[in-house]
Order: structure tokens, then C-alpha cells, then sequence
């Protein structure tokens, strides 16, 4: 039981993805791979990629662009905005952080911000973040954003996980409400195994190896993990987080009406469904669509559900996340 006087609501969402589709049979041109092998063992059939040295098309960008949206529907405008949280592995710039890009393009002189590096994770870890800044009364109005442009991080040479990924931005206005409210975050838990930091890393670029010739020629500054390992992990962690953010809630499955899980592939979605007994009916998937879009592969689902009226006021939603580190995370609302 919160002893907050205030909750936190989301009161706007937005989403944007880059023009340029790239299909499986597109990849076929330059990987050993078919289009029936990505469609059967991941569910994705396409994913958007940013063109690069299209300021348009940067991280920030996108992020602009959804969050335009978000302040729309929310009836907001960015001199509202008090505080960004921005999740993301693929910033534009080290330094600065994207959230002051942001800042700068969206036009908010009065918000600070932050960026959350949690991977996939990153924005229900952020939800989090401004969660607790509203509750506390230092904020009354966060943007939340889950935004990447993977492509640039994406080993094009390795079949098993260029044909992953994709690019695209989500971005949700969250308010104070009161701690009465029916509509609000009711709960949010997060976790994470630094043991399995093997399982996927980007090894170089950081200040451990800088991107040397020979590095750049083993592609030692791009995406690599080890896919069937994570597999595995991703399946039991996220059923674990799904039934922590219920038993927080003494909720049963049936009562929630849709499931958000972070969108890496519809098999490790569909066995989540099986282990927790949950109709794939209530479970929202755009993986097909976008590939792994990390952090913004639940806000872009939510900001797309929202919009075609399946998630509708009163509905209790569960966003279910896993992401490199590894790191985990489940947040309950209703709507
Ligand atoms: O946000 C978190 C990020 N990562 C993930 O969530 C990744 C989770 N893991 C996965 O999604 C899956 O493990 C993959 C899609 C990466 C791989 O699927 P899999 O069913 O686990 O395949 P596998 O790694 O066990 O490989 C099976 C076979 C191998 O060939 P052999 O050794 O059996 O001859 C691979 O070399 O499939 C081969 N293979 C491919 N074949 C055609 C791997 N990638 C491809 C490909 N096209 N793109």
C-alpha cells in the first residue's frame, strides 16, 4: 500500500520508426539465410533502419518525433515537461546524453534529465524512475522514452543476430494523479544478474577498449551475444517477473486484460504464454513488424494498442522486460 499522496498516470503515448523497411529477403541478399528460417524461429518478417547521417533519422530524432505524439494526445506542451528519462543502449553522442539532445530538440528550457542504460529494460526502467519522482511531489510531469538506432550497433555479418534488430522510438507523457485514482501505475519491480553479463555484450567503445583498427576488424564494437543461452534465461525471468507484479497486486492472470512483453521473438513470447498459462489473445506483439527494437519495443506496442482502442480506460496492463546485463522488469497499470 503506497503512503504516497500522489500516483502516476500515463496521459499520452507516441511512437515513431524510419521510413526504410528492410524485409527478411532483403537480408538474404548478404547473409546466409532465408526468409522461412527468420520467420519460424524469431516471428519477424521486417524491421525499420534509420539512414545514417540523416539528422532526421538520429536517436533523438525519432525520440522528438514520438514524443510530439505523446504531448498531443496528452494535451501537453513541451514548457510542461519538468523532468526526461531516456532509455537507451544506442545514444547518439556518449557525451552529450540524449536526453539533453532531446531537451534541445523538443524545445523543454525547464526539464532536467536523465539517461538509462538498461538495456531492453531501459524504459520500464525509467517508467520506474519517474514513478518514484512523481510520488515523491519533485515532479509533476516526466517523458518517458525508449528510443534506439540498433542498425548502427548491428554485426551485418553474423546471421544468428543482424536479422534481430530494428530501430524506432516510443515515448509516454506520465503525470501525478492522485493515490486514490483507479487509473495509475499500480506497481513496478526490477532486477538484474550481473553474472550473466557474457550472455550479451558490446565489447569495445566503452573506456575498458577503444575501437582500434584491429577491434573494428573484429567487430568487437557491435552487438554479440549468445542467443539460445539467452533464450533460455529470458523465458523463466520473465514469467518470474510476471507473477512478482501480480502477487504484489494479490491479481491472478485473468485479471489482467493485455500483456506487453519486450518484443525479442515470438517463440520466447509464446513460451512465456505456456509456462504462465496465459492466452496468446491477451498478449500485445509487434515483433513481426519491427524486429527488437530494445527499449522501445513496449512503448511503440503500447503507443500502437492505445491508439487502435484495444487498450481502453479501466484496462489493468503488464509490461514484462529482459534486456543485456541481464537485466529484468515488470510494471503493472491500469489504464
Ligand atoms: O533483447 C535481448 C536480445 N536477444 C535475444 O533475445 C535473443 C534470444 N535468442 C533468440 O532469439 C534465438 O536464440 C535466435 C533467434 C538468436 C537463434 O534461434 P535458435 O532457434 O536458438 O537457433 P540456434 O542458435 O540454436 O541455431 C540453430 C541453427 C544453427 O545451425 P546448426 O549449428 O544447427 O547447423 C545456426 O548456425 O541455425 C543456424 N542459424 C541460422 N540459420 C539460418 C543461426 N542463425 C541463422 C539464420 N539463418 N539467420
Amino acid at each position: 500500500m503506497s503512503t504516497s499522496l500522489f500516483s502516476s498516470k500515463i496521459t499520452g503515448t507516441g511512437s515513431y520508426f524510419p521510413e526504410r523497411i528492410v524485409t527478411n529477403e532483403d537480408l538474404t541478399k548478404t547473409l546466409d539465410t532465408t526468409n522461412d528460417w527468420i520467420v519460424e524461429r524469431t516471428g519477424i518478417r521486417q524491421r525499420h533502419v534509420s539512414r545514417e547521417g540523416d539528422p532526421s533519422e538520429q536517436n533523438s530524432s525519432l525520440a522528438c518525433r514520438a514524443a510530439i505524439r505523446a504531448l498531443e494526445m496528452a494535451g501537453k506542451k513541451s514548457t510542461d515537461i519538468d523532468m526526461i528519462v531516456y532509455g537507451s543502449v544506442s545514444p547518439d553522442t556518449p557525451v552529450p546524453t540524449s536526453s539533453c539532445w532531446l531537451q534541445q530538440k523538443l524545445g523543454a528550457p525547464q526539464a532536467w534529465g536523465v539517461d538509462v542504460n538498461a538495456a531492453c529494460s531501459s524504459w520500464v526502467y525509467g517508467m520506474s524512475m519517474a514513478d518514484q519522482y512523481i510520488k515523491t511531489g519533485q515532479v509533476k510531469t516526466a517523458l518517458v522514452v525508449g528510443s534506439e538506432v540498433l542498425s548502427r550497433m548491428n554485426n551485418w555479418e553474423d546471421r544468428s543476430s543482424a536479422i534481430l534488430f530494428g530501430d524506432g522510438a516510443g515515448a509516454v507523457v506520465v503525470e501525478r494523479t492522485s493515490s486514490e485514482s483507479p487509473h495509475r501505475i499500480l506497481s513496478s519491480h526490477l532486477g538484474m544478474d550481473g553474472n550473466l553479463w557474457e550472455l550479451f555484450q558490446v565489447v569495445a567503445g566503452g573506456s575498458n577498449m577503444e575501437v582500434t583498427p584491429e577491434v573494428y576488424a573484429q567487430r568487437l564494437h557491435k552487438m554479440n551475444m549468445k542467443g539460445r543461452e539467452i533464450f533460455k534465461v529470458a523465458v523463466k525471468t520473465l514469467a518470474d517477473y510476471a507473477v512478482r507484479a501480480l502477487e504484489a497486486n494479490q491479481m491472478k492472470l485473468s485479471d489482467v486484460d493485455w500483456v506487453i512483453p519486450h518484443q525479442a521473438n515470438l517463440r520466447i513470447i509464446e513460451a512465456v504464454a505456456k509456462r504462465l498459462d496465459l492466452p496468446m489473445e491477451k498478449v500485445l506483439v509487434n515483433v513481426d513488424r519491427y524486429g527488437n527494437t530494445s527499449s522501445a519495443s513496449v512503448p511503440t506496442m503500447l503507443d500502437e494498442a492505445v491508439r487502435d482502442g484495444r487498450i481502453r480506460p479501466g484496462h489493468t496492463v503488464l509490461f514484462d522486460v529482459f534486456g543485456a546485463g541481464l537485466t529484468f522488469g515488470s510494471m503493472l497499470i491500469r489504464w
